[in-house]
């Protein structure tokens, strides 16, 4: 049984993966701060270890086989409250780690969560070999550290560069759109929509998952030391708002469209490499059939305004102390 370590285990995608590779059989033990709770629990096979990430000693990184690294200030503007706690949190401690770690025989590969958004403002259809153009300081300390390792090579890894994600989550987020334009959407039957032209790649937090756990049971040297982009569709945001009215079949909600854009990335994702990966997938069922799930969850969200589910007003409280 593989020993598989997720830094970040405790966020919005962590909460997810680590009950879809339990049901896998994977020993798992995650580390977080738990900024936004604790949301998975201690048991047979998984143990969650209330640290940062780069308080733990070399020792500690001797047990897995694994590295899952979802650690990052993953959001623009919580990621400009305090640059300096950004750059050693995303970078510059995960530096620190991997010096830790890289010469430790036992770690088989490290797998890095990056983002669509180190493409930053591209008027082509992107593929993983197109130039990044980072626009904010979270999507720029991606590209570095996904360039870090890619230099060093000490560690096998693989990178996920993935789209806005969506999806419910125990630690849910409504600062992602989906997620937000159907909470907006069912419990004030108003959208908002600023700009609206700019493209954008969605993930459903579920696919994510399901990549992470292919690398994990595929032992060929397939995904070494690769990027792959992962998402499910482009749209941009007006037809995203359209196009979750239509699936969902909500009437009586207004749709404001204000043209002023505070949101300078736009770019759209070639589908080939998910295409590839998930052959037999009918991508278009699946994207209705998600937007469909994420969309019951959310009708029973208890809390839907609860305030920490929106990162910037966890870090801009937790900074200001
Ligand atoms: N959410 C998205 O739309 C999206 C899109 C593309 C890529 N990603 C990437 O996916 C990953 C997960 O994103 P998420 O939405 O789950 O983010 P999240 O903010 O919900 O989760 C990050 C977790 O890391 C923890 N953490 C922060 N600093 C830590 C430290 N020093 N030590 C230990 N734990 C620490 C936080 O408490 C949090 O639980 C990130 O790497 C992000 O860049 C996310």
């Amino acid at each position: 049984m593989h020993k598989i370590l997720i830094l970040g285990s405790e966020g919005y995608l962590g909460s997810v993966l680590v009950p879809y590779l339990r049901k896998l059989n994977y020993k798992i033990t995650g580390v977080d701060k738990c900024f936004f709770g604790k949301h998975n629990k201690n048991s047979n096979n998984i143990n969650i270890v209330k640290s940062d990430y780069a308080k733990l000693s070399k020792n500690f990184y001797k047990e897995f086989d694994y590295i899952i690294d979802l650690v990052n200030i993953s959001n623009d503007p919580a990621s400009e409250i305090d640059k300096n706690f950004t750059i050693k949190t995303n970078f510059k401690n995960k530096i620190k780690l991997y010096n830790k770690i890289k010469e430790l025989k036992n770690i088989k590969k490290y797998i890095y969560m990056s983002s669509c958004s180190v493409y930053g403002n591209n008027t082509k259809i992107i593929n993983e070999k197109s130039t990044p153009r980072p626009i904010s300081l979270y999507s720029k300390l991606c590209l570095e550290f996904e360039k870090y390792l890619n230099k060093q090579k000490k560690i096998d890894f693989t990178i996920l560069r993935l789209g806005t994600l969506y999806g419910w989550s125990p630690r849910m987020r409504y600062d992602i759109a989906i997620n937000k334009i159907i909470r907006d959407m069912l419990f004030i039957r108003r959208i908002e929509i600023l700009g609206g032209e700019q493209l954008r790649f969605f993930c459903y937090n579920m696919l994510a998952c399901e990549t992470i756990g292919k690398i994990l049971a595929i032992q060929d040297r397939k995904f070494e030391n690769k990027i792959l982009n992962i998402g499910v569709f482009n749209t941009n945001i007006i037809n995203l708002a359209k196009k979750i009215l239509k699936i969902t079949k909500v009437k009586n909600t207004t749709l404001v469209h204000e043209k002023h854009n505070i949101d300078n990335r736009s770019y759209e994702v070639s589908m080939n490499t998910v295409k590839k990966l998930f052959k037999n997938l009918s991508f278009k069922k699946y994207v209705d059939n998600s937007i469909l799930k994420t969309f019951k969850k959310i009708k029973n969200d208890k809390e839907p305004f609860k305030k920490n589910k929106v990162t910037l007003n966890i870090y801009k409280k937790l900074l200001k102390k």
